[in-house]
């Protein structure tokens, strides 16, 4: 199995990028994000929600595990209709995750769920449908993004 790479030179290409991405999600699938401190994990997320026509703010909040967002009419439409955004960075233990009740949204058709730090949660990496998507550091705003192939089977029509 192959593992996409993809070389993003700006915040604008990202935004492409993550537009392209979007266009391949079926709903239900669980994407695990994997980067250091500042690799854009967030900013990633920020340019899905808003591909996904969310409205309201993806941060990474200090205290909330687990965020929730809308999405706009044009996913909900092809039955996307929640963002679910996850900052494992202050977890402890990764059943702390699973105790809040993350389960209930793990291959949710109308879901699509992100995780920062997702190798903070190894449990994710049985789930069906789950994708895990590497992001490392190159020069000044460049950045590496690769798609884990001992995750899920990659998805169809992902973008090069
Ligand atoms: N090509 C790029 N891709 C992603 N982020 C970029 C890029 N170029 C510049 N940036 C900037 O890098 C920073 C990435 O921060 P971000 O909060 O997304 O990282 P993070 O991986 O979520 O960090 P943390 O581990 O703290 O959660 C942002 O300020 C963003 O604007
Ligand atoms: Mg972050």
């Amino acid at each position: 199995m192959d593992m996409p790479e993809k070389t993003i030179h700006d915040l604008e290409e990202l935004k492409e990028y993550a537009a392209g991405f979007v266009a391949t999600l079926r709903g239900g699938e669980t994407i695990g994000l994997v980067g250091e401190l500042g690799a854009g994990k967030t900013a990633f997320v920020q340019e899905v929600a808003r591909a996904l026509g969310v409205e309201s703010a993806v941060t990474s909040p200090t205290f909330v595990l687990m965020g929730f967002h809308k999405t706009g009419a044009g996913a909900a439409a092809r039955g996307i209709r929640t963002l679910c955004h996850v900052d494992a960075y202050r977890l402890k233990e990764e059943s702390e995750l699973w105790e809040i009740g993350f389960g209930d949204y793990v291959g949710k058709p109308d879901t699509v769920i992100f995780v920062e730090w997702a190798d903070r949660v190894p449990s994710l990496r049985g789930l069906p449908g789950y994708h895990e998507l590497k992001i490392g550091f190159d020069e000044g705003e460049v950045r590496r993004l690769s798609w884990d192939a001992a995750s899920s089977p990659p998805l169809q029509d992902k973008p090069e």
